[in-house]
């Protein structure tokens, strides 16, 4: 294996199961101690340095939010060398700024979660880690990749809220409703314990969250349904200036 460093490691969600642009890629099975991972790792260059992808919910979506191993996802991505990692996040709108085909770079989170695994600090032996969690997103990546899509020219909303819910069944409109009253401008199902993990890893970590819905409720049409057509659909629109993103923020 090549010994020079990752310079990014991607994370897809939902609807981005491959990188665009990532060239030559080689495909990588590692193993961890908590187990498998979602899918391969592939490893290639973009703007001449080496990028690694992992798609979270697995290369044919067949892993739900709930039981992603994120251990073992952010676990491998850190042993091959990666130490900045950009979340893919298909997220609902909740507040205004934020409706379908937005793209926003969150810099608050609120984790309504449960039952996940959420710590490395769980074996007997284990150092016991309090990482300070204030800004869940490393504020200096953030800024780089705010940069990166000025220079692109491609449109990010800068800030707001993510809430990670359970999953996988979208909301109510009144856990909607409660979640804009908390403050949440975004809803998803895998942003926890995923920046927790990153940031026990002592990895940078920042969310770039691909809106592809209006959240229950939130939207003009309030009784809206919201298909998986739909969500797929403005994700691939949304994503379309996702490869120059990445490409400026590798050569930034
Ligand atoms: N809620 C939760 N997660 C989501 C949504 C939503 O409306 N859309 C895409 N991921």
């Amino acid at each position: 294996m090549s010994m020079e460093p990752i310079a990014l490691a991607v994370i897809g969600g939902t609807g981005l199961y491959r990188l665009a642009g990532l060239q030559d890629p080689e495909e990588h099975q590692p193993v961890t101690r908590y187990g498998a991972l979602s899918g391969p790792v592939r490893i290639g260059r973009i703007a001449g340095r080496r990028v690694a992808f992992l798609a979270r919910h697995g290369e044919g979506h067949s892993v739900p939010p709930h039981l992603v191993n994120y251990r073992a996802n952010l676990s491998a991505l850190h042993a091959l060398g990666a130490s900045r990692v950009l979340a893919l996040n298909t997220v609902g709108g909740i507040t205004q700024a934020y409706g379908p085909r937005v793209l926003a770079c969150p810099d608050q989170l609120i984790d309504y979660t449960w039952g996940r695994i959420s710590t490395f600090c769980e074996e007997p032996g284990t150092e016991v880690l309090h990482v300070d969690m204030g800004d869940p997103y490393t504020p200096s990546l953030r800024r780089d990749v705010l940069a990166a899509a000025a220079t692109a020219g491609v449109a990010l909303v800068d800030g707001g809220c993510y809430g990670a819910t359970q999953g996988p069944r979208l909301e109510t409109r009144a856990e909607i409703a409660r979640m804009r009253r908390d403050g949440c401008d975004l809803v998803g199902m895998t942003g926890m314990p995923e920046a927790g993990l990153a940031r026990e890893l002592g990895l940078d970590y920042a969310c770039l969250a691909i809106v592809a819905n209006w959240a229950a409720g939130a939207g003009p049409q309030v009784d809206e349904v919201i298909t998986l057509d739909e969500v797929l659909a403005n994700v691939a629109a949304a994503t379309s200036g996702l490869p120059a993103v990445v490409e400026a923020l590798l050569a930034g």
